[in-house]
């Protein structure tokens, strides 16, 4: 629904041609936006300092939402822990310091629920995130992106005219996800395990961990959509959990996924490998309140869409690089 105020907007979207920016970078196009600039890596390689100027000088953005990001699965983040702490924490500060001086109106930052503490009482609410040290496997991700949200809440206090928000969205899923084993989330790993032992009439697959701990899954368009809400209506420092308010155990999840997919075989646990944090689900009331988004698409809806994107685009995703089939991973 196109309205008078993105068709108005000059927007800079960073990680605006990955899996979340993909689809958020689609809905401002479908809003009206008409002067949207996506900077991709390999131009703007926004841990440079210069990259980040340039950008800026290039765009002269009104409204910046920061997308980008380095961003995995469990193995990944346990091979590259400095890598997820130094490239995440050096593109926000920057990122948000120069919206600072190039007069930005508004600034978004996409956050993670990695943020919040290990043990977090569920439903995590957005005041608990300094309660404790995050869960260790992706802690140094998650401590990268708190920083950026007390550098939000500190540009607030001191500058007046700087207007940056903060969100926290869950782990999410939908078409364009990351299939590769080796750093993909949970649901496209599992997806793609299925459908090849599927295909391969295996008996088996074998998945990370004990599959007692819980997730919550937020289909990407809609996390796209509460984002450009936010973006449009919320303006305060306190940041806003982003989720569909719906727990999972991983287990149930690979048996809705296997079933979808018509894997008829038996599911093993390797419980030698990490479970990651044992429970996850957020409380989105703020979200509801604070600028009225509630996710819309049942989690069976989003996982046949996934599943239905993933079977057209199988011949291009198995043509990436891939190293050994190793796991399961969760966010
Ligand atoms: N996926 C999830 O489940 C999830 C859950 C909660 C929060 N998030 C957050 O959502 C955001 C997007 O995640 P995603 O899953 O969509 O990630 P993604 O598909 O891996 O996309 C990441 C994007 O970041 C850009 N990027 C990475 N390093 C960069 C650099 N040095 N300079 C410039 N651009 C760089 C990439 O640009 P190029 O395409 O040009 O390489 C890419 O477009 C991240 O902030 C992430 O923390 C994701």
């Amino acid at each position: 629904m196109k309205t008078a105020f993105w068709k108005s907007k000059r927007v800079t979207l960073t990680g605006g041609s990955g899996f979340l920016g993909s689809h958020i970078a689609t809905l401002l196009k479908e809003m009206g936006c008409r002067n949207l600039f996506i900077p991709r890596r390999r131009e703007f390689d926004l841990r440079q300092r210069e990259a980040v100027v340039r950008m800026y000088k290039k765009s002269r953005p009104e409204i910046l939402i920061h997308a980008a990001a380095v961003v995995g699965g469990i193995g990944a983040n346990r091979r590259a822990p400095g890598t997820f702490l130094y490239d995440n924490a050096i593109m926000g500060l920057q990122v948000i310091e120069m919206a600072r001086q190039f007069g930005v109106k508004k600034f978004v930052l996409i956050g993670t629920t990695c943020s919040y503490p290990k043990f977090t009482p569920v439903p995590f609410k957005e005041e608990d995130l300094w309660n404790g040290y995050p869960e260790e496997t992706n802690a140094p991700y998650g401590i990268a992106k708190k920083v950026l949200i007390a550098q939000i809440q500190a540009y607030r206090k001191q500058y007046p005219d700087f207007h940056g928000i903060s969100l926290i969205p869950v782990n999410l899923f939908g078409p364009g996800d990351n299939f590769n084993l080796q750093t993909s989330h949970v649901i496209p790993a599992m997806v793609r395990k299925f459908s090849e032992a599927t295909e391969k009439k295996k008996k088996q697959v074998t998945l990370w961990g004990t599959g007692t701990p819980t997730r919550e899954f937020l289909y990407v368009e809609d996390c796209a959509e509460g984002i450009v809400m936010a973006a449009e209506k919320y303006d305060s420092l306190e940041p806003v959990n982003l989720g569909s308010g719906l727990e999972i155990s991983i287990k149930n999840l690979a048996e809705k996924i296997a079933d979808l997919i018509g894997f008829k075989g038996e599911i093993l646990w390797d419980a030698s490998q990490p479970d990651g944090q044992p429970k996850r689900r957020l409380d989105t009331s703020k979200a509801v309140a604070g600028f009225g988004f509630r996710a819309r698409t049942p989690l069976e809806v989003g996982l046949e869409k996934t599943i239905r994107w993933y079977r057209l685009n199988r011949s291009s995703i198995e043509r990436e690089k891939e190293l050994d089939a190793c796991a399961v991973l969760q966010e």
